[in-house]
């Protein structure tokens, strides 16, 4: 086999919008790695301009590559545009515009694709480009191009992920330090995994836009970040802790996409995308995922589970994502053609959370006297809600109940807490955390 390239070949020309974390290790890679680069593209990339908004801040960049008009280099002869700036506006508008004019996009923006992937894929199809985004969901673990091309000759049932790295640094510290969030908080952001405002992190949007990417590409159906039920993780306290303990458990905040039945229609298919805190297994492969690592974990038909795990963020991973993107797309234009485009054929009904099968822990301050455990039992009985184990901790005005639920439907276990806040008999509702998994 011969390693020389095809002599003369043209390079291929990138535009790169935004020059910060993760771009600046984009530029890096591409300089530092560039005959290889060249070898495996079949021709050299050529950096053709690099948009920033505040020139003066990258004094390493050539300065001729800079610019502050991003519009200038979408309208340009670029022939790939990589994006990673983040964020809707002004980004929604420069990438349809560079793919309907045939540039292929390479985007890390969860947000852009988990709001507007439909609008952005039908752009790439009508001219014929190349739109790929390993890097918005994971970091460096590939997972959208295994859901999108190694896996779609099988039938994905499920999609369980830690793919916020912020939150998962957080919960660790306080499954291993006995640490309160707010004190985790501060730890992550000293360390600089929490950004200043960690709004988008710790009450689950950041997951969720990343739920929404996943579950479309699982299922072949258009989800937005609309469709996903977020809860965060800022309500989770160390007594929480400590009952997962109890129950052989650790809390994760989970990604959980799943084809299930339609409510309305059970013989036919629905997707559940969801994202909240819920104690899960110490045995279950996801427990041990630590630090601020993520992992996701695929079931399918054929290829039964599967694990992907590895940094979620950071300049070089995410760079290394946005890098295969960049590979694979400049091949293609080498090659003259595409790669496959996402198909949303399914079109699935999106599950309400309501109606959603959970399960509950619930733990109760209580009155330790004769009948309060018939009247709590009734209270999961008028909603019809199994009960799976019981069990009193302490003694007189220290007394305790913790319950287990079996599943059953979210809106019947939400009523059930409700009406528990309301009771006589409970002098308060301590803990309310879903359990993930089945039936024991
Ligand atoms: P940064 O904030 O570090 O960088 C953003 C860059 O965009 C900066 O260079 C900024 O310019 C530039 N920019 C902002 N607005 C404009 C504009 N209107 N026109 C031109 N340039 C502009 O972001 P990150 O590198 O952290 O993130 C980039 C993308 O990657 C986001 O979509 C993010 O969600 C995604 N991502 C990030 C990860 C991470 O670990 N950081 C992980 C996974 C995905 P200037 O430098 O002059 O301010
Ligand atoms: N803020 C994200 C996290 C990284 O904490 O995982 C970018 O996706």
């Amino acid at each position: 086999m011969s390693n020389t390239l095809p002599r003369g070949a043209a390079p291929i020309r990138v535009a790169l919008l935004g020059c910060g974390t993760v771009g600046t290790e984009v530029v890096r890679l591409i300089e530092e790695q560039s005959k290889d680069l060249t070898a495996r593209i079949g021709a050299p990339l050529e950096i053709v301009g690099i948009a920033v908004r505040r020139p003066d801040k990258h004094p390493d960049i050539k300065a001729s590559l800079l610019t502050t008009d991003a519009q200038s280099l979408v309208d340009g002869d670029a022939d790939i545009v990589v994006e990673v700036i983040g964020g809707i506006d002004p980004v929604k508008g420069l990438l349809v515009d560079a793919l309907r004019s045939g540039k292929s996009v390479v985007s890390a923006n969860k947000a852009l694709l988990a709001e507007e992937g439909g609008l952005l894929h039908a752009a790439a199809a009508e001219s014929g480009a190349d739109l790929y985004y390993e890097a918005a969901v994971a970091g460096a673990i590939p997972i959208l191009r295994p859901l999108r091309e190694s896996m779609v000759g099988d039938r994905i049932t499920r999609v369980l992920g830690i793919v916020n790295g912020t939150t998962n640094y957080i919960l660790s510290r306080m499954d291993e330090t006995g640490s309160s969030f707010s004190e985790a908080l501060a730890e992550a952001t000293d360390l600089g995994y929490a950004e200043a405002d960690p709004t988008a992190d710790v009450d689950g949007f950041d997951a969720a836009a990343k739920a929404a990417i996943l579950a479309a590409l699982a299922f072949h159906t258009p989800v937005t970040t609309d469709d996903v039920y977020r809860e965060g993780i800022s309500a989770v306290t160390s007594g929480d802790f400590a009952s997962a303990r109890d129950m052989g458990c650790t809390i994760k905040l989970l990604s959980i996409c799943e084809r299930v039945s339609d409510p309305d229609n059970p013989s036919e298919d629905a997707v559940s995308a969801r994202v909240y805190p819920a104690m899960i297994p110490r045995t279950h492969p996801l427990a041990s995922v630590g630090d601020a690592f993520n992992a996701v974990f695929v079931e399918a038909e054929a290829a039964g589970p599967l694990m992907f795990y590895g940094k979620g963020a950071g300049g070089d991973p995410t760079a290394s994502a946005v890098l295969g993107d960049l590979v694979a797309v400049a091949r293609n234009k080498v090659a003259t053609t595409t790669g496959g485009g996402v198909s949303t054929y399914a079109a699935l009904p999106i599950r309400p959370m309501g109606k959603t099968p959970t399960r509950y822990h619930v733990s109760l301050d209580v009155s330790d006297k004769a009948g309060v455990l018939a009247a709590v039992a009734t209270e999961f009985a008028r909603n019809d809600v199994s009960i799976s184990t019981v069990r009193q901790e302490g003694r007189g005005d220290e007394a305790t109940l913790v319950l287990v639920t079996h599943t059953a439907a979210d809106e019947a276990l939400a009523a059930t807490v409700e009406q528990l806040h309301a009771s006589e008999y409970v002098r308060a509702v301590v803990s309310v955390m879903r359990v993930e998994g089945k039936d024991s």
